[in-house]
């Protein structure tokens, strides 16, 4: 089986869904061109039938991005159908992307059709939408929930149909991961025909479990994550793009898989989106977040320090940072502070650190974090108030 996981990046769309999250066309072609650096296989582009605007967005995506695929989402119906066809008319790579639900809970109460409706719909849309692009893909919503014996049945029939992925969505976020592994097992061994079709995996965060889940469905023959930039999608979120590839690449040794995401480009890719949607990212978030490599701690800094690896499992430049971040706040210690300052520029003899230190923990303990230009000012004082010019401290660069 091909090592190749492709990264399908739904941030335009999925991610766009999310309340505060809405972005304008010029903003939507920024971050695509961005999605494009950045490697991923996929951009879902939007909805065309949402909107004209949506429908403008995608259509204009289309024509510049060159390398990635570009998908339109839409339902069964000939009116979505349509719309999405017409709006990736121009891409170099289209993606029609069809969907309907298919759990008991969502046909009964919110669809009101039965199964075999459903599976009626979901064939027609498929052989609709190959009928005017090679590249389709069918999303079975709610699959997590879903019996997997119908789950068989209509992922059979959509790929004879012509589908050449098939989505299986944990929807509401509600599965746990052995669990779902058990279900992509089972459809990956039960479905005669899948080796026609990629089996691609969307998971949503409400249990925090996104990325978790979608790991474990690589473990059992998923080749395409859907995930976003930052983790942002409908409620609390879409699998993080940032964390499923890092954790493949950082677990090269447990997981043997390749994505082409170039990783130097996604701190600039998480960037961008904050800056757009003016939504800034947690600090703790795990490789993005303003603290995923920062140090406070006097040991772990003292450590980080002689040696990065004994406290981060990457690079900060790996993925597109320049440095570790070392923080001075009360837990640090002396051979931090040091370093900070000749990053400052200041090289101080042991008496003179010593004095800085003093000073340091007693504003840290005010203030929690020093800044930089707060060391700038404890010196200054100091050297002002320093009667000897002898006792200058030292400012080396
Ligand atoms: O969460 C979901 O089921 C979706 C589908 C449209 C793929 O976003
Ligand atoms: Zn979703």
């Amino acid at each position: 089986m091909d090592n190749h996981i492709k990264i399908f990046d739904t941030t335009l769309r999925d991610g766009e869904q999310s309340p505060g999250y809405s972005m304008n066309k010029p903003e939507k072609l920024r971050l695509a061109l961005q999605l494009e650096k950045l490697g991923v296989d996929v951009i879902e582009a939007g909805f065309p039938i949402a909107s004209d605007g949506d429908f403008e967005t995608v259509k204009e995506i289309g024509k510049i991005i060159k390398k990635s695929t570009v998908a339109a989402l839409c339902r069964t119906r000939q009116v979505d159908l349509e719309r999405a066809i017409s709006a990736v008319q121009h891409a170099a790579k289209p993606r029609i992307h069809t969907f309907i639900a298919t759990s008991d809970i969502h046909l009964k109460y919110k669809l009101q059709q039965t199964r075999e409706q459903v599976l009626e719909s979901a064939v027609k849309a498929v052989e609709y939408a190959k009928s005017h692009c090679d590249d389709v893909e069918f999303s079975a919503e709610d699959a997590s929930r879903s019996d997997p014996e119908f789950l068989t049945e209509i992922f059979t029939a959509v790929i004879d149909a012509g589908a050449t992925t098939i989505n299986v969505p944990d929807t509401v976020g509600y599965a746990l991961p052995w669990e779902y592994a058990e279900l992509i097992k089972t459809l990956n061994q039960n479905i005669p025909n899948i080796d026609k079709a990629v089996i691609s995996v969307h998971c949503h965060n409400d249990l925090g479990l996104a990325v978790a889940n979608s790991l474990m469905a690589v473990q059992n023959g998923a080749r395409q994550i859907e995930c976003t930039v930052n983790g942002i999608g409908e409620r609390a979120g879409n699998a993080s793009l940032e964390e499923v590839v890092m954790a493949i690449e950082t677990r090269k040794n447990i997981m043997n898989y390749t994505t082409s995401v170039n990783t130097k480009e996604i701190y600039p890719s998480s960037q961008m989106l904050a800056q757009i949607t003016g939504k800034g990212v947690q600090p703790n978030k795990a490789i993005v977040g303003d603290n995923a490599f920062a140090h406070e701690a006097g040991i772990h800094q003292h450590g980080v320090l002689k040696n990065p690896l004994t406290y981060e499992i990457m690079t900060p430049e790996s993925v597109g940072l320049t440095c570790n971040k070392i923080v001075i706040g009360k837990h640090s210690g002396r051979f931090a502070l040091c370093k900070k300052l000749e990053e400052l520029g200041y090289f101080l003899s042991k008496e003179d650190l010593n004095d800085v230190y003093i000073k340091v923990t007693k504003l840290a303990d005010e203030k929690k974090v020093v800044e930089d230009h707060d060391l700038v000012s404890i010196i200054s004082i100091m050297n002002k108030t320093s009667n000897s010019p002898s006792h200058k401290m030292a400012s080396g660069s």
